[in-house]
């Protein structure tokens, strides 16, 4: 008899999800998932509830209806920090980082208490100019350095499951290479990721699975490759 522990299929499972804000419904019916070991895309144009979606996920907004599993385990009544203690990274829109701390302060705070050091020495490897920014403050840093330190949160602690919103907007093309080059190492590491992001096609690329989110329901569902060949990509995201 095989006392292997299997891994659950789905690193994420929405089912039925309604959720918004103050006397506003955003998402409607929300069934999504996300295949543990890989990547997600969630594409759609602006407004049509991606980041809502992300922050129901992370705990941000509590659904008003509908479930959230994380790895099989339902998470729907658990606050923010409890679903970040079984596995979730959120790195929400607009770099989350400590601005009045340096850089060396940040990646100790990302890291799993009593491994500040192995974790930062993994960050800096992979974006050697932060060990080159230890003792200068982040807000201070270039937005393409800062972006690097808010997607060394995805790294610091391996965790199962993270959901990055926007992490090129803004930022020089060189840079977005360096930061899809990095969510590529993320999932090699055994981390899974659903992403948002203004790059459409390169946000696909590395995606196998992908949804288009369109005024808060879900317009495709498939493969990555699916949706990039056929007439929904044209009509919802043009030449993106
Ligand atoms: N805090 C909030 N309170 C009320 N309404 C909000 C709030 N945040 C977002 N919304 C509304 O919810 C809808 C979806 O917004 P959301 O930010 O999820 O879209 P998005 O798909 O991420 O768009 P973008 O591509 O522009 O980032 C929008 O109509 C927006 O105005
Ligand atoms: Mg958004």
């Amino acid at each position: 008899m095989s006392t292997a522990v299997t891994e659950p299929a789905l690193a994420l499972e929405l089912r039925h999800i309604s959720s918004g804000y103050a006397g506003t419904t955003v998402l409607r019916n929300i069934d999504l998932s996300v295949p543990a070991g890989s990547v997600t895309a969630l594409v759609g144009p602006n407004g049509a509830g991606k980041s809502t979606l992300l922050k129901t996920v992370s705990g941000l907004i509590r659904p008003n209806a509908g479930s959230v599993r994380l790895g099989g385990v339902d998470v729907s009544m658990l606050a923010a920090h409890e679903r970040a203690g079984l596995g979730l990274c959120h790195v929400p829109e607009g770099r989350g980082v400590f601005r009045s701390l340096t850089v060396r302060e940040n990646l100790r705070l990302q890291a799993a208490p009593g491994n500040e050091a192995e974790a930062s020495d993994r960050c800096i490897a992979a974006f050697p100019i932060l060990g080159q920014r230890l003792d200068q403050t982040a807000g201070t840093l270039s937005g393409g350095q800062q972006q690097m330190l808010a997607m060394c949160r995805a790294y610091a602690r391996s965790p199962r499951l993270v959901l990055v919103d926007e992490a090129s907007l803004g930022l020089a093309p060189i840079i977005v290479d360096e930061i899809f080059t990095f969510l590529e190492t993320i999932v090699t590491r055994g981390s899974s990721l659903l992403i948002v992001d203004q790059f459409v096609t390169r946000a696909l690329d590395i995606a196998s699975t992908a949804y288009l989110l369109d005024r808060g329901e879900i317009a495709f569902a498939g493969t990555s490759a699916e949706l990039r060949e056929g007439d929904v990509f044209q009509r919802y995201l043009g030449d993106r």
